[in-house]
């Protein structure tokens, strides 16, 4: 394949922002608000807003934060405005990184090297819920830190019957959710901390979705179980503020009760030919624009402004949740707390997935989970316009599905079907795997998981699994 070459001479600006205008023709319709991930979308003027702040910050770097004192000072007032809303004490500190992930994974490789350290443990294992959000699985492989899973239980609440006994000599840490990805509902923290203060071992609450929405429920007035530095046990949260902080992309935070804990994330290397080098978090050049923007949208809503938000999110899930329960043959999954959910099928005659695909059809983006299979939704604030469209069309998508069944074998409610019955799931992430690499050949398109080419990938799948059980005898 032909590469595409750098223009020989460069292209009038005007032309150039045109067309990056019209590469989003086919984007989710985040302004419409008919998609429930991804995008925490208020309105124009104050996406405007947040680009003008992040425009000013833009070139800077928060490297070295000796040199852009602007940042450190925005980075040092973000973590203590974060650590006053999470109840921290006075030695709470932390470090503004560029996302959830980067988060979750520093508290994995500070908590693995502080067990090296002080406890030279050398085969390091966490304990954490199914539920974790993948960032948790991706945390352990780069870290090669071994995940040793509390299970779900039938009502889909983290099981910690046996966290006791899970905990050994290596386990480094121990992590909840306020509240998980899959169904939204928050870990039973307080128990979890009492355990992890017991055996002297970490309790990291992962609150990249509920940082800065749990806390203004609560001020709202809605009762919720405490989980963040309440919790004596608790030695660490992450919160996302550029989820329900309504910040613009690449900020979040991780925070840590005392000093003693955060010099475990730190990096440093005194011996490099290029300089005495310390860095704080994953990323070596780091964002001026996201902290910027991140420091001034939290001073433009302050808490009143994100309180209306939580409020106008609580109605929008309220809405969902009762019109979901309205529904025959729905059924809201887990016990979701917080501003997400999920809800899946009752009625062995009501393919969820194929709800999905009909849904996709009316022009919204789905997002599905699985192990029990559903239907996912992250709401924010400005879904209460949508949830009355949102609750008809799943409705009309209900009954499609009813009157006709062979959908379920059709689209993506095959892909997915069959991804959860090839009982190799082996296979399974080689798969995906294949498909995935393809796409970042340089040039290379998107994804499809449901029809990628001839034939479709349901079909491909199909053949393969059928040549693997033929061979088995
Ligand atoms: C509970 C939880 N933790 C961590 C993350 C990762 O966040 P990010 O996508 O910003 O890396 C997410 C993302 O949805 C999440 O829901």
């Amino acid at each position: 394949m032909d590469h595409l070459s750098l223009p020989e001479h460069g292209r009038p600006q005007n032309e150039v922002l045109e067309d990056l205008k019209s590469f989003a023709a086919d984007d989710p319709d985040y302004k419409g608000r008919r998609i429930w991930s991804l995008v925490y979308h208020l309105d124009d003027a104050h996406d405007d807003f947040a680009a003008a702040a992040y425009r000013q910050y833009s070139s800077a770097n928060g490297l070295n934060p000796a040199a852009f004192q602007s940042l450190k000072r925005m980075e040092s007032e973000i973590i203590s405005m974060l650590a006053d809303l999470l109840h921290g004490g006075p030695d709470t500190c932390g470090v503004v990184t560029a996302g959830g992930t980067e988060s979750c994974l520093m508290a994995v490789k500070t908590y693995r090297d502080m067990a090296r350290k002080k406890r030279h443990v050398s085969r390091p294992n966490m304990i954490i819920p199914a539920t974790a959000h993948v960032a948790w699985f991706k945390a352990a492989g780069y870290f090669d830190v071994k995940p040793r899973l509390l299970p779900m239980g039938k009502d889909l609440n983290t099981d910690i019957s046996k966290l006791k006994r899970m905990i050994n000599g290596n386990t480094v840490m121990i992590l909840g959710s306020a509240p998980e990805y899959p169904h939204g509902t928050i870990d039973p923290i307080a128990k979890m901390g009492e355990l992890a203060e017991a055996k002297g071992v970490p309790l990291h609450v992962d609150a990249c979705v509920g940082g800065l929405i749990l806390p203004f429920m609560e001020m709202n007035g809605i009762e919720l179980p405490e989980w963040d530095f309440r919790v004596p046990g608790v030695t660490s949260i992450s919160a996302d503020l550029h989820k329900y902080g309504y910040t613009a992309k690449g900020a979040s935070t991780i925070l840590y009760r005392n000093l003693d804990l955060l010099k475990f994330q730190m990096f440093v290397y005194q011996d490099w030919p290029g300089g005495v080098f310390a860095s704080p978090a994953l990323l070596g050049t780091r964002p001026g624009g996201a902290y910027a923007a991140a420091w001034a949208v939290l001073q433009k809503l302050g808490k009143q402004g994100y309180r209306e938000l939580a409020e106008q999110t609580t109605q929008a899930v309220e809405m969902l949740v009762a019109g979901i329960n309205g529904i025959d043959g729905l059924r809201i999954l887990g016990n979701p707390q917080g501003p997400l959910l999920a809800f899946g099928s009752t009625d062995k005659a009501l393919n969820i997935f194929a709800v999905a695909d009909q849904l996709e059809k009316k022009g919204w983006a789905v997002n599905r989970v699985q192990n029990p299979n559903g239907i996912h939704a992250m709401v924010t604030a400005k879904h209460r316009n949508a949830a009355q469209k949102y609750l008809q069309d799943l409705a009309q998508s209900v009954e499609t599905v009813l009157a006709n069944p062979e959908l379920a074998q059709t689209g993506g409610a095959a892909t997915y079907g069959m991804m959860a019955h090839v009982p190799l799931r082996g296979m399974v992430k080689n798969k995906v795997l294949d498909i995935f690499a393809e796409m970042y050949r340089a040039g290379g398109g998107g994804l499809d998981l449901k029809e990628s080419g001839s034939p479709t990938l349901p079909e491909r799948w199909m053949a393969k699994y059928v040549n693997w059980r033929a061979k088995r005898g």
